[in-house]
């Protein structure tokens, strides 16, 4: 194999299978001195495999890797770390009832004589770098009682506390908002010297201009090809990367105010983080959820299914007054609710695919007396898999085993075989590539058409344009104003997102 002096990091010709599957065959990648590459392609496309390889937590079958010009052999995670190798991964890999600052630096704990760990130096240590960072962050806060995206600023400081040479991003932005991935983009290019470089993986697509130099494609295991981003459009990468064109310009479909209202939230109030708030959904309509991160919608929507206590509301559904104690009785009533931790209150990563599919339903729709329907269940899941197009080589396969995006989709899965006549989606689309994207949102607007009422919270404010008939704004707890499809713009929406009125009350 030649080196390239130019590249700071070679991969060539490299092959990984599992069982039943060929993530990776021949597969290159070149990163230059101070660059930032894109990494693309669909869901199971092959991405994060490659990243664990170079990073120690695969060993690859055939192929080479050259940092700097010497080989790169990495075995464990450990050595990875060594030869300056830092990486973000894209299922949040932190210890739950671990600390913050426990976590950054686990493995790595300041010690004195060597043998007896330092918890203020640690302490200290986390505040100067979280600080460095422009971080808000709590060192001492438990990670189990952090939402998502400040879970991702965590693994994001954790990978930026190591002098890293080459930094690898594995999706680190889909659950943050906008101002965030720019915050993001600043410490990128702060990092990035002559002697360092990042690969950057995103399925937002308008992520790959602003912070990108070249973007490499990939499909099915293969490289395709790599372009300037300066000379490339967003379509041309697309089209690479699904082989296909896709319209990125669609509208929201069957737009009408005129609906019955089927669920009604009035001052809905929790002990800390809701105000009063109060919205309707309509039968048939997609209602958006917009705001920054902390805004309350995700706690809006906990509170409504029980999931999490509140202090006062009146939540009517179908016109009857109903008190909703936890999320089965809401799932019972019919309300469905995905969550935006898919790890922690959504897949069960042990389990196969067909039970993560079948699994709300399975008392109501496939079991008959103590038994299962085994064949039902099989037959649903299929059913379901094939509409979503999950990358799965069986029914059988442990779902720990998907890609991301392809995770996401199993549990999209499950809401549609569970029938609810209300589905509250919390940001939806994490992970989920371009082309399934636009998928989804045909299914969500065939959903919408067949008279179900869907609540769709998203970071994304294009997938927010996209899609919903009203726009519902929050900020800080409170609901800043509702819009309708017409009047919901990037501006307008965030306007109301960054509106204070709790700091407008104050006299
Ligand atoms: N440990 C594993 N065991 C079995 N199959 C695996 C394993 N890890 C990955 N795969 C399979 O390898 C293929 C590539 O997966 P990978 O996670 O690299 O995709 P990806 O490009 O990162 O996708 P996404 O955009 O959804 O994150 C997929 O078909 C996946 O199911
Ligand atoms: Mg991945």
């Amino acid at each position: 194999m030649e080196y390239d002096p130019t590249l700071l990091l070679q991969v060539e010709d490299v092959h990984k299978s599992f069982p039943g599957v060929n993530a990776l065959s021949g597969m290159r990648l070149d990163l230059r001195h101070g660059e930032v590459l894109g990494l693309v392609g669909e869901n199971g496309a092959g991405k994060s495999t490659l990243m664990k390889l170079l990073t120690g937590i695969y060993i690859h079958q055939e192929g080479e890797f050259f940092l700097d010009g010497e080989p790169l052999r990495v075995r464990t995670p450990l050595d990875a770390e060594k030869r300056g190798l830092s990486i973000i991964h894209q299922e949040l890999n932190l210890v739950s009832h671990l600390t913050v600052a426990e976590n950054i630096w686990l493995g790595r704990e300041p010690r004195s004589g060597g043998v007896f760990t330092k918890p203020r130096e640690q302490i200290a240590r986390t505040r100067d770098l979280l600080e460095r960072l422009e971080m808000d962050l709590d060192p001492k806060a438990l990670v189990a009682n952090l939402t998502v995206a400040k879970q991702q600023m965590v693994e994001i400081a954790k990978a930026l506390s190591f002098d890293a040479k080459v930094l690898i991003m594995d999706e680190p932005t889909s659950a943050l908002n906008e101002t965030e991935v720019a915050q993001l983009h600043t410490l990128i290019r702060r990092f990035v010297t002559p002697e360092t470089g990042v690969v950057y993986i995103t399925h937002r697509m308008p992520e790959l201009k602003s912070i990108t130099d070249r973007i490499t494609v990939i499909r099915d295991g293969k490289y395709i090809t790599t372009t300037d981003t300066a000379t490339s459009t967003l379509d041309e990468i697309i089209s690479h990367m699904v082989g296909r064109a896709i319209d990125t310009s669609a509208k929201p479909v069957n737009v009408r105010d005129d609906r019955e209202v089927i669920l009604s939230v009035r001052n809905l109030t929790t002990k800390s983080a809701l105000h009063e708030v109060s919205f309707d959904l309509h039968k048939g309509e997609v209602l958006g959820f917009a705001g920054l991160m902390g805004a309350g919608r995700t706690e809006t929507a906990r509170a409504i299914i029980g999931a999490d206590p509140h202090v006062s509301a009146e939540i009517t559904l179908r016109g009857t007054t109903v008190t909703i104690s936890n999320p089965a009785q809401a799932a019972r009533m019919g309300i469905g609710y995905l969550s935006e931790d898919r790890k922690k209150y959504g897949l069960m990563l042990n389990l196969d695919v067909a039970h993560n599919v079948t699994i709300s339903s399975i008392q109501d729709k496939f079991t008959t007396g103590p038994f299962e329907k085994k064949s039902a269940i099989r037959q649903a899941a299929q059913d379901a898999v094939e509409l979503l197009k999950v990358k799965t080589p069986s029914m059988t396969q442990q779902v720990k085993f998907l890609s991301g995006g392809n995770q996401q989709k199993a549990i999209i899965g499950r809401w549609l075989v569970k029938d609810c006549d209300v589905l509250i989606f919390d940001e939806p689309t994490r992970g989920i590539d371009v082309g399934a994207k636009e998928e989804i949102y045909q299914l969500l607007n065939h959903l919408a058409e067949q008279g179900k009422s869907i609540i769709m919270i998203s970071s994304e404010l294009p997938e927010i344009l996209r899609m919903a008939h009203r726009v519902v704004v929050m900020s800080d707890g409170y609901v800043t104003g509702t819009l309708q499809a017409d009047e919901a713009t990037q501006e307008s929406i965030m306007a109301l997102a960054t509106t204070r009125l709790s700091e407008k009350e104050l006299p």
